[in-house]
């Protein structure tokens, strides 16, 4: 009996424990208290702030208050202490951009941060206090949250060669990097499928190369090809309107220009980047093929194929002259190169490499990918950039001054960390949302099995690494390859709520995380998708579903 009463005890205590109110806050703050009493704001509140830095966060406040609720806020620069929305920049310690302090009371709501991305992350924390309904008067719970990031690189990776994406919705993915309080937005511009780049100085990457002539429709090699030409690319003009975008939301892209693999889109446009320019490529096994098939073509199914880029004066040339323009487009430190999937096949074949690896005493192929790779890091060195690639960059030995993805697995951020290279860990087994969220997955996905609590429960830092060593991992990223998206109903299905739980791994204190909590939020998180009108898979929370 005794038994029974102490159960039924620890029952209640702990359902009472899981039902204290919360402010359904993701990523989870780092210190919340909640306060008796309503701030009501609606049409006649009003910002107060002097500063010109908090121009973004304002403007973002008041469209998004427009878009779903119908009215926007004006500026004051006089004091006014009621009916108030205070914003202040306030010098701390903190190393990481981005900590901020957000007190909700009665009369005011008053934001005061380190920088302007702190004060742009709690008007992001003050949009999670919003009511998820439609309303023109909006009550705030009292509260008191102090906040700062964990990690200084929050990363979402999109891949526009599989699959096109529109401007609207790019912009789009870049507030959903933004809502997750998350600062980098990896642009997967090139690939096999698809150039999706403008480059001036080579027009036919984009006349060519961003055209293929069909799509594989099912699993590769597939069950057929729709024979539809599929067509995209961005201009230059709207990569500037893109970057400014995402720019004024405290996100920098990382553009990515795939080299030496995955090349067949530029090699397509210019043969001459191949080292067998007259040969044609190569379809694979199995793949019903749409239209011409002769000489160099965009591909029209999914994988790795072996016609990459030739290590050789005209490609380097080629590719300063397209990084220039990169570089004009992108303020980012970092450009991505790819670096991963590159066969060696083609490299073998040619005398011309043979010749270069014993001229170069190079041990093999792997070293003149090396070779490859440190030739581009010395020019984006020299106009006073860093390079960022895949982990194959390691083999051969790595380029001096490169910041490593690890993405077959965490060994390769742990063996560059160890190098001391910078690293951004990407393990497919937890961060690649093109896998499957549930075991029953009833839309095609390329495989694989990563449920939202898998990717809730992932660590960064590895624990074989010394705490120095650690520190040169400077976050995460999750990865979206959209062989199998192709239209951005099927990204958000792919990619909420996993992309919740990632923010709260690089965002929140690690002793904050709580599964069972975040399960709790994530019900009004839905509440807020479905006033976005952005799609989700609410199953995936039920793990073996
Ligand atoms: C990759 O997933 N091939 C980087």
């Amino acid at each position: 009996m005794k038994k029974i009463l102490l159960a039924v005890f620890l029952f209640s205590v702990t359902t009472c424990f899981s039902q204290q109110p919360s402010l359904n806050i993701i990523p989870e703050p780092a210190k919340v208290e909640i306060k008796e009493g309503i701030f009501t704001l609606n049409s006649s509140t009003i910002f107060v702030t002097r500063l010109s830095q908090t121009n973004n966060s304002i403007n973002f406040f008041n469209d998004y208050l427009k878009k779903f609720y119908g009215f926007k806020l004006k500026t004051w620069s006089q004091t006014k202490t009621e009916g108030v929305i205070d914003l202040s920049l306030k010098k701390n310690n903190n190393l990481i951009p981005g900590a901020y302090k957000l007190n909700v009371s009665k009369n005011k709501i008053e934001i005061s941060a380190n920088d302007e991305e702190g004060i742009f992350y709690g008007i992001q924390t003050l949009i999670q206090l919003l009511p998820a309904e439609k309303s023109n008067s909006l009550n705030v719970r009292a509260c008191n949250i102090i906040d700062s990031p964990r990690f200084a690189y929050r990363g979402l990776h999109l891949d526009c060669g599989r699959h096109f994406f529109s401007v609207n919705f790019i912009k789009q993915y870049i507030d959903f990097i933004a809502m997750h309080k998350m600062n980098t937005f990896h642009w997967h511009l090139t690939e096999d499928q698809g150039w999706r780049i403008e480059i001036k100085r080579y027009p036919k990457l984009t006349q060519v190369g961003a055209c293929r002539n069909g799509t594989i429709v099912g699993h590769h090699p597939g069950a057929g090809n729709d024979n539809k030409k599929d067509c995209g690319y961005y201009t230059q003009q709207q990569i500037k309107d893109i970057v400014k975008y995402a720019a004024d939301r405290y996100i920098t892209i990382i553009p990515e220009i795939e080299m030496p693999g995955h090349a067949s889109a530029a090699i397509a446009a210019y043969p001459q980047l191949s080292c067998f320019p007259d040969s044609s490529t190569k379809i694979a096994r199995g793949v019903k093929w749409s239209g011409d098939s002769t000489g160099k073509q965009v591909q029209q199914s999914w994988g790795v194929y072996p016609d990459v880029f030739c290590p050789d004066d005209y490609t380097f040339k080629f590719l300063e002259n397209v990084l220039d323009e990169v570089m004009q487009l992108f303020p980012s430190k970092y450009i991505h190169i790819g670096g991963d999937e590159c066969p060696k096949t083609y490299w073998k074949e040619s005398a011309f490499c043979q010749q270069l690896i014993k001229d170069s005493g190079l041990q093999n192929e792997e070293g003149l990918q090396s070779y490859f790779i440190s030739k581009i890091e010395r020019y984006l060195n020299s106009k006073g950039r860093s390079i960022i690639g895949w982990d194959e960059i390691l083999e051969g030995g790595v380029a001096p001054n490169a910041t490593v993805m690890s993405w077959r697995g965490e060994q390769g951020g742990i063996d560059a960390a160890k190098q001391y290279h910078k690293v951004v860990m990407t393990p497919g087994a937890y961060v690649y949302f093109d896998h499957a969220q549930s075991k029953k997955e009833d839309s095609l996905t390329i495989g694989g099995y990563l449920p939202v609590e898998t990717v809730y429960n992932y660590e960064p830092l590895p624990a074989q690494l010394s705490g120095e060593e650690q520190s040169y991992i400077l976050g995460a990223q999750a990865n979206v390859w959209t062989e199998y998206m192709n239209n951005p109903a099927k990204v958000e299905y792919m990619l909420f709520p996993r992309l919740d739980a990632l923010s709260e791994v690089l965002w929140s204190p690690k002793e904050n995380r709580n599964w069972d909590n975040f399960k709790n939020r994530l019900q009004q998180q839905y509440k807020r998708y479905d006033l976005l009108n952005v799609r989700y898979n609410a199953q995936g929370i039920n793990k073996g579903e």
